[in-house]
């Protein structure tokens, strides 16, 4: 459940109609609602209730410093993935011990960053990261907790550009090898293990995979417990779906979700982290954008909008889908149309649908892409010389632009013109 819906024949984003923040800020733009954010993040939190347990927000969903303070100050931790991401964190008042460091490359310069600035733990995904992260450490006089992700090989079933727990995926060790992994990190001196990491990809629509993953990392804490090492937290990572068709799809719940970690790992008495990105941001979040010309095609009509493929990638680059409709509530019996829906931008894949029936549509009226919210601004471009889009958060009868479009003047500045020319 998000809170986008018609009232008195205009989208809402909560109570603020979508076409005043039209108006105020133009368009494209991200909208956000407070309330759908804090909602799926306590569906989480109360999934995992009885299990001590921290939701992590994988911050890479949607970055934004409101949306960060809007989920920390819920008792959120953040999962970064680099410098950049653990600054933003910081800046958004997080503190050190609720954020988890994981990606499979890390520099030196990162690390140190995190570790003289406060962390959770790292999620350690090679033997050579491990040696940097414990050379750092020794040379700060400090002791980096970690865990190792491990790879399960599970085939997560989700697209192939966004599912990592395959052995042919750049991810982790390979389960057949964490043994002598955590045996390598207890000789290191700059390391504290305290558990193990996984995550097997995103935009999962089965829990099959997470219980074949989970059993696998119950089976591997017992294993690595009678040989010594301290395994107290276990990080399960993100990656459950949402429904991106609001028709006909009904993912997995977290509810459902969370019963599914309590059967697995429930009885290993460990901490229990995960890393949910999407389902997090994702339904929390429109895209808006206006349409700028309706054009006939030789057996098609395009409907030519402002928004393009550099403020919203994912339609071009894994064939996602996402509902698009009017912002002014189509009249029943509204005459029906079908659309080819494209951006301005200069290649075939600015398409975001192709055949999409809506209702018949004019230049100058609005349109809001649902389920825009996670990797949707984090992955925008300037491509075409573009501005990025403004972000806008809405709390109840309020909304905030949360990052202001940008000049003209401040994009084209940014470019040095060598002295020589
Ligand atoms: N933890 C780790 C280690 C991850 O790599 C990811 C996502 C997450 C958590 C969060 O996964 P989520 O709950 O959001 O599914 N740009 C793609 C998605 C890439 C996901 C990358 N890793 C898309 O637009 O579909």
């Amino acid at each position: 459940m998000d809170h986008f819906l018609y009232k008195d024949g205009a989208l809402h984003a909560e109570d603020v109609p979508v076409a005043e923040i039209a108006a105020a800020v133009g368009t494209p733009f991200y909208v956000y609602s407070t309330a759908t954010l804090l909602r799926h993040f306590k569906l989480f939190d109360e999934a995992l209730e009885g299990m001590d347990h921290l939701v992590c927000y994988a911050m890479k969903a949607a970055s934004n410093q409101a949306i960060l303070k809007t989920l920390g100050d819920a008792g959120a931790g953040m999962d970064v993935v680099s410098g950049g991401e653990y600054r933003r964190a910081r800046a958004a008042g997080v503190p050190g011990e609720r954020i988890v460091f994981s990606g499979v490359g890390k520099t030196a310069e990162e690390i140190e960053l995190a570790l003289t600035g406060g962390i959770r733990q790292f999620n350690v995904e090679s033997e050579p990261e491990m040696e940097v992260l414990n050379a750092v450490a020794l040379r700060l006089g400090k002791v980096a907790p970690i865990t190792i992700r491990v790879n399960p090989d599970v085939d997560a079933k989700t697209h192939a550009k966004i599912a990592t727990g395959k052995s042919e995926n750049k991810f982790g060790i390979p389960i057949s090898r964490a043994k002598e992994v955590y045996a390598l990190a207890a000789t290191m001196k700059g390391l504290q293990v305290i558990g193990i990491d996984v995550h097997i990809g995103s935009q999962l629509t089965d829990l099959q995979p997470y219980e074949d993953a989970y059993n696998k990392v119950a089976e591997l804490t017992q294993e690595l417990r009678a040989e010594g090492h301290t395994i107290t937290r276990l990080d399960l990572g993100g990656g459950l779906g949402i429904p991106y068709h609001q028709s006909n799809e009904a993912p997995p719940l977290p509810s459902d979700y969370g019963a599914l970690v309590k059967r697995t790992l429930g009885h290993l008495g460990c901490e229990i982290e995960i890393e949910p990105g999407r389902l997090i941001a994702g339904n929390a979040g429109l895209m808006v954008s206006e349409v700028i010309y309706v054009k006939e095609g030789e057996d098609r009509e395009f409907l030519i909008i402002d928004g393009a493929m550099n403020d919203l990638i994912r339609p071009a680059m894994y064939d996602a889908h996402h509902d698009i409709i009017p912002v002014v509530e189509p009249a029943p019996g509204a005459e029906p149309a079908t659309y080819d829906i494209v951006g301005p931008v200069c290649e075939s894949g600015d398409t975001f649908a192709k055949h999409r029936d809506m209702p018949e549509m004019k230049a100058g009226e609005l349109v809001a892409f649902r389920s825009a919210g996670a990797y949707g601004a984090v992955m925008s471009s300037e491509y075409n010389s573009r501005p990025l889009i403004p972000e806008v958060l809405v709390h109840g009868d309020q909304f905030a632009v949360i990052r202001r479009r940008p000049t003209f003047d401040e994009m084209i500045n940014r470019d040095t013109i060598p002295e020589w020319l």
